[in-house]
This record gives C-alpha cells, structure tokens and sequence, in this order.
C-alpha cells in the first residue's frame, strides 16, 4: 500500500503538517509506503486553460506536479492538508487542484484508477471546528466527483495558531494516528 500527502501549508511545522504526519504514521505503522509533497517547496503553475488535457490525457505543463500526479494515480491512499486562510483553502491548493482538471476527461469522468481513500486535514484559527463546515464538504465533493475517491475521514486543528498547536489536542492527535492505521480496513 503507498499513502502519499499534498500538503498546502507553507509552514512544514504547521499544524495542517502536524496532523498530516499524523496520519502518515498510522499509515506506515499500518505497513504502507509513505511520501509527503509540501505544495509551497514545488515549482509549479496554475492551470493555463489551455486545454491540452482534454485532446491529450496529461497536463501540458511540465513542472513538478508531473511527478505528484504520476503518484496520486499509483497511491492506494491520499492526505489533503490544508490550512484556511480567508475561508478557503490556501492558494497553493486552490492552484494544484486546478491543475487536477488534467485528471478528468471531457465527460468529467476521472482518470484516476478508483478504490482510493482519502482524507482531509485543516487548520483554522477559529475554535469551532464546524465555523467552515462548507469549505471541507465541498472540497471533499470535488474529490470524490472528479476523481472518484472515497473521503474516509476529515480532520480539523481548530483554534491555533503557532505551529504545532495542535499537539496539545491529545485527542485529535490520535485520531489522526487511528485514521492513518485504519485507512484501509
Ligand atoms: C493569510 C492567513 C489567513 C487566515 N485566514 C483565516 C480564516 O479565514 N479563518 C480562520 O479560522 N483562520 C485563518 N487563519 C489562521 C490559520 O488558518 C491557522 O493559523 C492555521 O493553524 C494555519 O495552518 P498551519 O499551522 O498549518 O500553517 C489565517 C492565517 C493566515 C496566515
């Protein structure tokens, strides 16, 4: 089993990271291969619309998301992780899911081989982990739409702000690690 993570927080000791990782221990504990792309650390550039992808069933562009894509359709399992900022997602995700329309035909239907599970990590400032309820349902609806995944569980750090704040959420901190160990059962 591979379980890879694309992380769109550009602080690798984020919180967003932290439950990420988390989720990778479990992962590994459980006996998968693991592997971590931090968005923020890659070249890469937002969809040009130019749409290649739909005459062609690859992006045109040939940046480092070559290589996340490449993964993403060989991995059994999927982390997204990413903060709120604004109330969404950050623009780091916000640009390597647009180019995921490289992952979908003209009919919409995915490429991606199906049976993956994926899971969604946040972080936000506001204490109450419902406050954007909204933003995780959708992006999880855009996953399992277009790509055919399955969201097995979303995970929320909510009310921190310096990195790794979340470690002192005992709890979630193992549910992360749980999930991570029953991602495939
Ligand atoms: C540019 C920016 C915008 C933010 N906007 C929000 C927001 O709209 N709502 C919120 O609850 N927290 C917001 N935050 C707080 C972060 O979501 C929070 O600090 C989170 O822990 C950051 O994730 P990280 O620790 O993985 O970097 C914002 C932080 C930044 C830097």
């Amino acid at each position: 089993m591979k379980v890879i993570a694309i992380v769109g927080s550009p602080r690798e000791n984020g919180n967003t990271n932290t439950l990420v990782q988390q989720v990778l221990e479990g992962a590994a504990e459980a006996g998968a291969e693991t592997k971590t792309y931090i968005l923020n650390e890659m070249d890469y550039r937002g969809c040009q619309a130019c749409n290649y992808c739909k005459a062609n069933d690859e992006c045109k562009l040939e940046d480092d998301l070559v290589e996340v894509f490449e993964e993403l359709k060989a991995a059994d399992g999927i982390v997204f992780g990413s903060p709120i900022y604004f109330s969404q997602f950050t623009g780091q995700m916000r640009l390597f899911l647009d180019r995921c329309y490289s992952l979908v035909n003209p009919d919409y239907s995915s490429r991606v081989p199906g049976g993956k599970k994926a899971v969604l990590v946040g972080a936000q400032g506001m204490p109450d982990p419902a406050a954007y309820a909204g933003v995780f349902e959708e992006f999880g609806g855009e996953i399992s739409r277009f790509l055919g995944m399955e969201v097995k569980d979303t995970l929320i750090a909510a009310g921190g702000a310096a990195p790794g704040d979340v470690r002192e959420n005992a709890e979630l901190m193992e549910k992360a690690k749980n999930t991570g160990l029953n991602l495939f059962k």
